[in-house]
């Protein structure tokens, strides 16, 4: 196999591009941040759809990973290294021998990037060094699970959508640490010839979702008996994707993907936040006026869109939870039947918006 590029030949326009052929075949992967919410949810995704595969989830379990996302997996499946991805001696035990890092870890909200910036320079760029550096001394294939606030924002009445080619502009302390990290993985193919794929995805929503993100909040709220909060006007526009469509496309890139290419991954789910508290508030018995307005989140996004053709065009992925509102529908059924599970950290992440002002 060529490293710096797989060897099949990619030519829609003749026909020929053979959509079933796997071209990398891992049967021991590190998925980082595997007890976060979309990171379990691949590992999930991983043990029910490929049974010769073996994982190590590394997760430092912070605030916001959790043992009991990825508890009930089988032992000889899955094991749990609780550590740090900076942690450079850790890397060096675990990582030879495997055969590709999927990189999901990362501290991930913007509300916390804005209130305190530092840990998401340690983990979202340090740590990606960290990890490029064991890939390049043992040799690994590294994808790299990225977002699409990369792109910064749209407006409203823009009648584009991010693709693979636009500008990087992030805004938020969250965004420019991912953007830099996605530079991280360009520079070490490019310089190393290191085998890696960036995904950049729009907003997951499904299980496992901390209570700190706009619909578990909006859910748990409601269940507390407290008013959902509504940022600013309301019309920031957000492209939702079940995360379990975000596994099975990561999934296609690891194992089909270019070497060095980026894929953009989307579900054509553009909608406005207050459209999507009316049918959270309406799913679950509410008025449609049952809820607070508060103070916006400095500096933020209008919209997000993305055009996920690359990836559908090349990898012949497709999502399969396009009906939102039956997406949304389990999970509010999810939240309803797990409160031991959002429980314990309602009241803190409340109290932390409250301080805020949100
Ligand atoms: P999350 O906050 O739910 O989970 C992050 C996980 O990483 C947690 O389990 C945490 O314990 C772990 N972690 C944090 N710092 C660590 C460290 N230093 N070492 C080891 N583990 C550490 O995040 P999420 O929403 O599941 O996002 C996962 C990835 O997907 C992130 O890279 C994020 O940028 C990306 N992403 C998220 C979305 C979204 O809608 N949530 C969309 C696109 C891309
Ligand atoms: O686009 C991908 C990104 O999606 C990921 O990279 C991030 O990790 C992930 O957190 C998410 O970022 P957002 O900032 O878009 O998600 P959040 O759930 O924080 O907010 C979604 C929208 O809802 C946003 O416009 C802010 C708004 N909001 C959020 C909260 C928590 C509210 O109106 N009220 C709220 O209480």
């Amino acid at each position: 196999r060529d490293r710096q590029q797989p060897a099949r030949v990619l030519n829609d326009s003749m026909g020929d591009t053979d959509m079933s052929e796997e071209l990398f075949e891992p049967r021991n992967i590190i998925v980082t941040g595997g007890c976060g919410f979309i990171g379990s949810n691949f590992v999930h995704y991983v043990v029910n759809n490929h049974p010769d595969v073996h994982v190590t989830v590394l997760d430092k379990l912070t605030y916001a990973g959790n043992r009991e996302n990825i508890a009930g997996l089988p032992a000889d499946r899955v094991e749990l290294v609780v550590g740090d991805i900076c942690d450079a001696e850790l890397l060096e035990r675990i990582v030879p021998g495997c055969d590709a890092i999927v990189h999901y870890a990362a501290e991930s909200h913007n509300d916390n990037s804005i209130a305190d910036p530092e840990p998401f320079l340690r983990t979202n760029v340090e740590g990606t060094y960290c990890l490029l550096e064991a890939c390049r001394k043992h040799d690994v294939r590294y994808h790299h699970v990225s977002t699409d606030e990369v792109y910064g924002d749209l407006a409203l009445d823009d009648p584009a959508r991010f693709t693979e080619e636009t500008p990087y502009k992030p805004s938020s302390p969250y965004s420019s640490t991912k953007a830099a990290s996605d530079m991280l993985v360009r520079a070490w193919t490019r310089t190393y010839g290191l085998r890696t794929t960036i995904s950049n995805c729009s907003n997951n929503y499904g299980p496992f979702q901390h209570v700190e993100k706009f619909i578990p909040r909006q859910i748990t709220n409601i269940l507390c008996g407290i008013k959902p909060k509504l940022y600013g006007d309301g019309l920031n526009v957000r492209d939702w994707i079940h995360t379990e469509d975000h596994s099975s496309a990561v999934w296609a890139i690891l194992t089909k993907g270019r070497y060095g290419e980026t894929y953009l991954i989307g579900a054509d789910g553009e909608k406005n936040n207050i459209d999507v508290l009316h049918a959270i508030l309406e799913g679950m018995g509410k008025a449609a006026d049952d809820f607070d307005w508060v103070r916006d989140r400095p500096g933020h996004d209008r919209r997000y869109a993305i055009d996920s053709s690359k990836l559908r065009r090349e990898l012949g992925w497709k999502p399969k939870h396009t009906d939102f509102a039956q997406g949304l529908a389990s999970t509010i059924e999810w939240y309803r039947e797990n409160e031991q599970w959002w429980r314990p950290a309602k009241e803190s992440t409340e109290a932390k918006y409250k301080a805020q002002g949100q």
